[in-house]
């Protein structure tokens, strides 16, 4: 019999369609609509995360951004949770936490738990400790108890109880399990998160989410565990490896290899490797000091020390033009419109800030001025990341399971020699940008520029960089 390759080949990926593209008439897939809240000061907000000294720092005391509806306990008590794509704990405050019994029902907003209300609570272990570098922070108890959203009941999921707590906000983490509390703070084993769990219980097949955040102008986006909503994307899925710290993977990290304007790929920089952090808990994108250097030029925008915040001129938001994102060959768009965001209107003149800070000292993060303009497939499971251009404001939906094994996400297709290794850390392409203002080194695939703070045994801690908007200056 003869049969090429080719044949085969073709065969195979038509087969491989035909398993993938049936949607089922009920997908085991859970979504979950989430929602933006506007935030006063964003740079405040990731000043604060980016100061923390472990992944855990997504907690403060402003508003956070995209957050979902969920509950906890029997009868239910209901919750708004902010979801961070960079931490890994579900946490709530205890009712009787010093700083909820406070005046002013300041932890009303995004609701507070009580044990003892619960017939379905269970105590597991006191080893919940999440903690800014400053030493405030959230800790108390480990329980498990029934969780609701989406529709969706968790029976039996573990997560964390503030008794004592600096922030008012409850958190959904879904990163990796390596990156929980626990495993940071007491060495515990790592326990099954909300992701991990729905497998555990086979309510999807494989621990892997899709995230869409929609438009500035949007106010809602939505979640998908377990699927993808071919609606919400134009063209196809592309997959590239996430890249490991020190060997584990425990970050949402990826090569950005190149950077342009207006659809002129590289223009800016090209055939260069900068480990990238996707965190949808931050509001901003952090690029290396001399990529912010070269875009402020081309943005006219001014840089404000004292407030790590760069002001650009409103009409940037009217200007046309794209900031285009490389990685491996799969390019995001960011429409520069997105790029501009609306402070301070209660004083009346609306004052501007442009999304992109300097990275400092930092790993690179693609934060929510990034994020919108992608849709995103995390496969915690592969440890692979599938990227695709957003479709703004898509109404419809057509949900297709992920499947568990490799290659189990719908309309994807691997990247051939993506870029699977990077420095995590410092490294600064050379610019090649319109403003020529920059220099560089070129960055290395060495772990020479890895930074210097691996507290924990697990995780470097990539997302810290001392004081990066702090002090800083000469930028
Ligand atoms: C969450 O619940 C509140 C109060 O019922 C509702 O106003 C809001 O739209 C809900 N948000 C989402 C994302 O479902
Ligand atoms: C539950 O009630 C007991 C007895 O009243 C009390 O000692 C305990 O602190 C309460 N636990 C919580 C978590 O509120
Ligand atoms: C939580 O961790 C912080 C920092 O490691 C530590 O200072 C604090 O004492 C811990 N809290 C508890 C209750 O163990
Ligand atoms: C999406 O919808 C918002 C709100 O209706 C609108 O302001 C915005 O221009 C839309 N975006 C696109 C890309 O169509
Ligand atoms: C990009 O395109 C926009 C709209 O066409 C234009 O205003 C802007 O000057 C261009 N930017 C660069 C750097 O070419
Ligand atoms: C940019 O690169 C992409 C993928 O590598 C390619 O499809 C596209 O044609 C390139 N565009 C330009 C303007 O060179």
């Amino acid at each position: 019999m003869k049969f090429s390759a080719l044949v085969a080949a073709q065969l195979l990926s038509s087969l491989a369609a035909a398993v993938h593209l049936a949607p089922r008439k009920n997908p085991r897939a859970i979504g979950l609509d989430i929602q933006r809240r506007y935030v006063p000061d964003p740079v405040a907000h990731d000043r604060l995360r980016k100061r923390a000294d472990t992944v855990q720092q997504t907690l403060d005391n402003l508003e956070t951004l995209y957050y979902a509806n969920a509950s906890l306990g029997t009868p239910a008590q209901t919750f708004r949770l902010h979801i961070d794509t960079g931490s890994s704990d579900l946490w709530v405050n205890a009712k009787n936490s010093q700083l909820c019994q406070q005046g002013g029902n300041q932890c009303g907003d995004s609701g507070t738990y009580n044990a003892n209300d619960s017939s379905t609570y269970e105590y597991v272990n006191d080893e919940f400790n999440i903690s800014y570098a400053d030493g405030t922070g959230a800790s108390g108890d480990y329980a498990t108890d029934t969780f609701r959203f989406g529709g969706q009941t968790v029976k039996e999921l573990q997560f964390g109880i503030g008794y004592t707590s600096s922030s008012t906000e409850g958190i959904l983490g879904i990163g990796y399990t390596i990156n929980e509390a626990g495993v940071n703070y007491a060495g515990s084993k790592p326990y099954s998160n909300l992701p991990q769990k729905l497998v555990d219980d086979g309510t999807i097949n494989t621990n892997a989410y899709s995230l869409w955040l929609n438009d500035l102008d949007a106010s809602t986006g939505s979640i998908l565990f377990g699927g993808v909503d071919t609606d919400k994307f134009h063209g196809e899925l592309q997959t590239l490896p996430i890249i490991p710290e020190s060997g584990v993977y425990a970050e949402f990290i990826i090569s950005l290899t190149g950077l342009g304007m207006n659809n002129t790929n590289g223009s800016i920089f090209s055939n260069e490797n900068v480990a990238v952090l996707l965190d949808s808990g931050s509001s901003l994108m952090y690029l290396p000091n001399n990529v912010v250097r070269s875009l402020y030029h081309t943005f006219d925008a001014t840089y404000d020390a004292s407030q790590g915040t760069a002001l650009v001129d409103c009409s940037l938001a009217e200007q046309g033009g794209s900031l285009d994102f490389d990685f491996s060959g799969v390019t995001i768009s960011v429409p520069i419109n997105e790029l501009v965001i609306v402070t301070d209107v209660s004083r009346g003149q609306p004052v501007c800030i442009i999304g992109i800070g300097p990275a400092g000292d930092s790993v690179s993060i693609l934060g929510d001025t990034f994020l919108r303009s992608a849709y995103v497939v995390y496969d915690l499971a592969n440890n692979e990341i599938s990227l695709a251009q957003t479709n703004f404001n898509s109404t419809s939906e057509n949900i297709q399971e992920i499947q568990s094994g490799s290659a189990g996400v719908p309309h994807a297709t691997g990247v051939a020699d993506a870029v699977s290794t990077a420095a995590v850390g410092t490294a600064a392409p050379r610019i090649n940008g319109p403003s020529g203002t920059a220099g560089g080194s070129m960055s290395t695939s060495t772990a020479g520029a890895m930074p210097a703070f691996t507290a924990s045994p697990w995780v470097s801690g990539a997302v810290v960089g001392a004081g990066v908007m702090l002090g800083f200056n000469g930028f």
